[in-house]
């Protein structure tokens, strides 16, 4: 199975970068599966049901979300609705939603797994075990299984990367919103990259406008972050090839465009 995962989707710059791009990275990558973060879609703060629908009709088959995940009160109106949308597995029981889902393409199942770090976060409960319960149960239907794990620091993005090896097949790290360059196949046959990146404006401050980062940063002073919906835009993201037997990665790409980083057929 060809899986090709999206970077955090900031704002309307975001969305038209995968509205733009989708069909020739799925032409180009031969995907069967689309993932996609999408917990800052809505001027970084969310998704709405339109902007769900937009990416689903788009071509995206599932998404995944983070920190961001109630910031758009009408999501407690849709998600319970939907098997294509996935919040943190860590978030308490009494959350809506859930944190892991199952899709079939191209006659290949595939579980799709979201978990939330909690180191320089708010605590949720402990996403290593919460993974291995999940895995547990994924693996009964289809050893291919795709963890979207979103947090902030390196370290414990990489901890899990190593807990999971040989246990799911791909561990992508997704909310710092700059991508890594330690794309690499772990040895027990984990795909794993320490975060995707974002794919929204590639002009200013991990999708906030610039000016209003540096203000808080030289002051201190309280300021409201806002997304630009106008500029030049990115998308970054990651493709991995599973085995269809084994779920073991086979191969491991990241994916960058920008005006620095064409996009090559
Ligand atoms: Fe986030």
């Amino acid at each position: 199975m060809k899986v090709l995962f999206i970077g955090d989707i900031v704002g309307s710059i975001g969305r038209e970068m995968v509205f733009d791009h989708i069909a020739r990275l799925k032409r180009k990558y031969k995907a069967d599966v689309v993932i996609a973060n999408g917990e800052n879609a809505a001027s970084g703060r969310g998704i709405t049901k339109a902007i769900f629908d937009d990416l689903l009709r788009s071509g995206v088959d599932v998404v995944t979300m983070g920190n961001h995940t109630w910031d758009q009160k009408e999501i407690y109106d849709f998600i319970d609705e939907t098997d294509y949308l996935i919040r943190p597995a860590n978030f308490s029981d009494e959350a809506p939603g859930k944190g892991m889902t199952i899709i079939t393409k191209n006659g290949i199942t595939l579980s799709v797994i979201n978990l939330h770090g909690r180191t320089f976060l708010p605590p949720h409960s402990d996403p290593f075990e919460k993974a291995e319960g999940l895995i547990e149960e994924a693996r009964k239907i289809s050893p291919l299984i795709f963890v979207d794990f979103h947090a902030e620091a390196t370290s414990e993005k990489i901890a899990m990367g190593w807990h999971l090896d040989g246990k799911a097949s791909v561990v992508v790290g997704t909310h710092t919103h700059v991508q890594t360059a330690d794309d690499r196949i772990l040895p027990g046959g984990t795909a794993y990259l320490t975060d995707a990146g974002m794919t929204g404006p590639y002009d200013e401050i991990l999708g906030m406008k610039k000016e209003d980062v540096i203000y808080r940063f030289r002051t201190n002073l309280p300021v409201r972050f806002e997304v630009p919906k106008r500029g030049r835009g990115q998308l970054n993201g990651l493709f991995v090839e599973l085995n269809d037997q084994t779920g073991k990665a086979v191969a491991i790409e990241r994916i960058m465009i920008n005006e620095d980083h064409r996009f090559e057929a």
